[in-house]
Formats: structure tokens, C-alpha cells, sequence
């Protein structure tokens, strides 16, 4: 059948336009003003985007419907669905089995281990900011913070590459395709060379953990090795870095909040969480293995349905005065981090991330502010955040 929908209004959606990536919630709230809950877009591969929480949760969790075997959000969707990154791109019955070998990595008490070294470089980083008086809180903060954090659980020395890997291959890549081919390659020999490496000389690190790993007592291909290894890479860095940019950058600008969070560092919790909810930078694709109705548009089989996360968390349905931020906000079930089998595997220590994060930069520095109107540029497709947060330390 022909999917192609008859024109509306909201049609057309560029998440890469520089409106879109300013402000993505005035398209949001005047679909919803129009009801319009789904809308078409041809730009960029194509796609369909809900903005209804339930929606989104529903879709997100529907592997049998809704396949993510390309969850990239922009690009043809031939390259998208040539990445394997297991398990983010791996549909049931396999999906269970190829989380549940990274799952190790990720039990609660492993995570929470991390905790000193986050808050030693996180301490760190902020003095160094407030010795200079203020800096860009995402490249000179936030970047590094998270790569030490990814590299040291890979087991892997830090370098700036890694940021350069992922800027290219997230902010850039979906918009060209020569310039994915090549990050993608140069990620993949790197993996490689690294896995003979650890398979020659085991360490106690990720990359060692995956070279042995096996399902069922057959070893992992190399190529699932890699994936997954590369998956942690990019759901790990400029996610996280995103969020904890949004975070500063709504504490270099609401005065009142910040104050309040020095003032009482017991809201923490609650304020962190109220940031990943209005904040939340990841949005992913699934791909309708048949044809599937969306709030009463038909999305056509091998079509893209692109899942907002950030869309759904300022649903008025599911949360009182959805655009207002509340750092006590006590009922607050967002889908920053997914829905369903694919719920984030990194929560736990996004979280942690986030949280020492907050409490380490305003024992620092508890006054600071936005450099100039100018000092925000936020970047848009799959991971939306501050490219830099320019700040001052006010005295
Ligand atoms: C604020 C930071 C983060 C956000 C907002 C975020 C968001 C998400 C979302 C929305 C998904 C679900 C994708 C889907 O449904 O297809 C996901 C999956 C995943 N994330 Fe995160 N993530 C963050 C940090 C991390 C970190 C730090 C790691 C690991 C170091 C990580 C590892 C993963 C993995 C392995 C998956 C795949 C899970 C699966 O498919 O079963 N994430 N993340």
C-alpha cells in the first residue's frame, strides 16, 4: 500500500533544522494543540513521530511489531540497519540473550563501585573550572567526565579521540553518510585490534570480559564482540554528556532552582530526575514490520517510526503542567531511558553520573552563570543537547 500520508499541517518535521533543534517542544505542543498525535516526515530516510506517551511506551516495547534492527534516526535505512550493536539492535527471541551478556557489567553493585572514581574526576574537573573562573561546561566537564568513566569500564586509555569518534559519528554521520562510513570503520578496527589484544593478554576490563564471552556455551563472533563493545561507546558518551550539558546549562540559568539545590543538597535526587525527564536527549527508531495504525495514521510495513522520548515526557496526559520544572517534582515516571526489553542497560550509572555530578560541581561552585546570551547551541537527530555551555563564576 501507499503510506504516504495526505498532507498535514505538522508533516514535514527536519529534526535537524536549526528550529527543531532549538526548540523541539513548540512542534510537539502545537501538534497536540491541533490533534495531532503522529506526524510524517519524508526528510532524512523518512519517518513517523508520536508524541503520545503511551504511544511511544507502547511502541518502544512492541519488538513484535516493531523491530529494532535500525534505530538510528535519520540516513537511509539500509546503512542504519547495517550496524549490528547488540542488544540495542537485536529483536526478540534474541534480544534477551544478548543483553543478558552484558547484563555483568551493569548489576547494581558494580555500578555503584564507580561511584568514588566519578566523584574524584567530577571534583576535579570542577576545580580546575573554577580556578579559571569558568569555562564551557560541556567540552571542558562533561565530555571528559564521561569518556574517563566508558573508557575505564572498557579498559582502555582516555583520549580525545573518542569524543571526536562520537561527535562524528552521532552528530555528524546521520547527515553524512561518507563521514559514518569512515567513523564506523575506524571504531570497528580499533574494537578489533583491541579484543586480540585482550584475548592475548586478559586484563580485568570489558573488552577482556567480551573476548570470553559466550551464550549457551558457544563463544561470541567477533563481529557480536565488537557490536557490543561499540555499543557501549556510543549509548554511554554523548548521552550522558548531554544530559549532564542540559543539566548545568538550567543551573547557569534559573537562579532560584540552583540556590535551592545548594541550599539543600537533599533534593538532589528529585531535581535529577526532573532534568532527565524535561532534558531528555535520546530519541531512537524502530522499523514496523507490518503495517501498523498510530494513533489513527497508517504506518506501512519497512517504515520508520521515530520515538521521541523527550516528546512523550511532556505528555499534559501524564504530568501536571508538563513544561513547568519542578526540582521536587515527586511523581515523575519519564521515558528518558526507554521502555520495555531495550530499557537502558546504563541507567544505574547514568544516574550516578548525573547525580555526583550536581553535587560535586556546586560544593564548587555554587554561583555561576551563563557567559552570554550566545554561551548555548544545542545539537539535534538522535541525541539532542548543548554542543557548549559557556559559564562564568559569579563571586
Ligand atoms: C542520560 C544518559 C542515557 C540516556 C538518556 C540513555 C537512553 C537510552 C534509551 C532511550 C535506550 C533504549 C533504546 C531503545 O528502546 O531502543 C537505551 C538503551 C541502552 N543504553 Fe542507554 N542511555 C543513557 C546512558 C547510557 C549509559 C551510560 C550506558 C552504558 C555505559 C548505556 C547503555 C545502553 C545500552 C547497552 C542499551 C541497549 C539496551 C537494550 O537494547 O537492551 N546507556 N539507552
Amino acid at each position: 500500500m501507499s503510506s504516504q500520508p495526505a498532507e498535514d499541517g505538522h508533516d514535514g518535521y527536519d529534526i535537524f533544522s536549526p528550529g527543531f533543534r532549538a526548540d523541539p517542544y513548540a512542534t510537539w505542543s502545537a501538534m497536540r494543540a491541533a490533534g495531532c498525535p503522529v506526524a510524517h516526515s519524508g526528510q532524512w530516510g523518512g519517518s513517523w513521530m508520536p508524541v503520545r506517551y503511551d504511544t511511544v511506551r507502547e511502541t518502544a516495547r512492541d519488538g513484535e511489531r516493531f523491530s529494532s534492527r535500525a534505530v538510528e534516526v535519520a540516513g537511509p535505512l539500509e546503512s542504519a540497519g547495517g550496524l549490528f550493536l547488540p542488544p540495542l539492535t537485536s529483536d526478540p527471541p534474541q534480544h534477551k540473550l544478548h543483553r543478558d551478556v552484558l547484563m555483568p557489567y551493569f548489576l547494581p553493585k558494580r555500578i555503584a563501585a564507580f561511584e568514588p572514581f566519578i566523584r574524584d574526576r567530577a571534583r576535579e574537573l570542577a576545580a580546575g573550572l573554577a580556578a579559571r573562573g569558568g569555562g564551557d561546561a560541556v567540552t571542558d566537564f562533561a565530555q571528559g567526565l564521561t569518556i574517563a568513566v566508558l573508557t575505564t569500564m572498557l579498559g582502555v586509555p582516555p583520549g580525545e579521540q573518542f569524543t571526536d569518534w562520537m561527535i562524528r559519528m552521532i552528530r555528524i554521520g546521520p547527515k553524512d553518510q561518507a563521514v559514518r562510513a569512515q567513523v564506523v570503520g575506524e571504531i570497528l578496527a580499533y574494537l578489533g585490534g583491541l579484543l586480540d589484544e585482550r584475548e592475548a593478554e586478559p586484563r580485568d576490563d570489558l573488552i577482556t570480559y567480551l573476548a570470553g564471552a559466550a551464550i549457551d556455551g558457544v563463544p561470541l563472533s567477533r563481529k557480536h564482540q565488537i557490536g557490543s563493545a561499540f555499543l557501549i561507546l556510543i549509548a554511554g558518551a554523548d548521552t550522558t554528556w548531554s544530559a549532564i550539558g542540559s543539566s548545568l546549562w538550567h543551573l547557569a540559568t534559573h537562579d532560584e532552582d540552583r540556590r535551592r539545590l545548594v541550599a539543600d543538597p537533599g533534593l538532589i535526587d528529585t531535581a535529577a530526575e526532573e532534568f532527565l525527564r524535561v532534558y531528555a536527549p535520546v530519541s531512537v527508531g524502530r522499523i514496523a514490520r507490518e503495517e501498523a495504525d498510530l494513533d489513527g495514521r497508517r504506518v506501512g510495513a519497512g517504515e520508520r517510526v521515530l520515538l521521541a522520548f523527550a516528546a512523550a515526557n511532556r505528555d499534559p496526559d501524564v504530568f501536571e503542567d508538563p513544561d513547568e520544572i519542578r526540582i521536587d517534582r515527586k511523581r515523575n515516571r519519564h521515558l528518558t531511558f526507554g521502555s520495555g526489553g531495550h530499557r537502558c542497560l546504563g541507567s544505574n550509572l547514568a544516574r550516578l553520573e548525573l547525580r555526583v555530578t550536581l553535587e560535586e560541581w556546586l560544593r564548587v561552585m555554587p554561583e555561576f552563570r551563563l557567559a552570554g546570551p550566545g554561551g548555548i547551541e544545542w545539537s539535534g537527530g538522535q541525541t539532542r543537547g548543548p554542543e557548549r555551555v559557556e559559564f562564568l563564576v559569579s563571586r
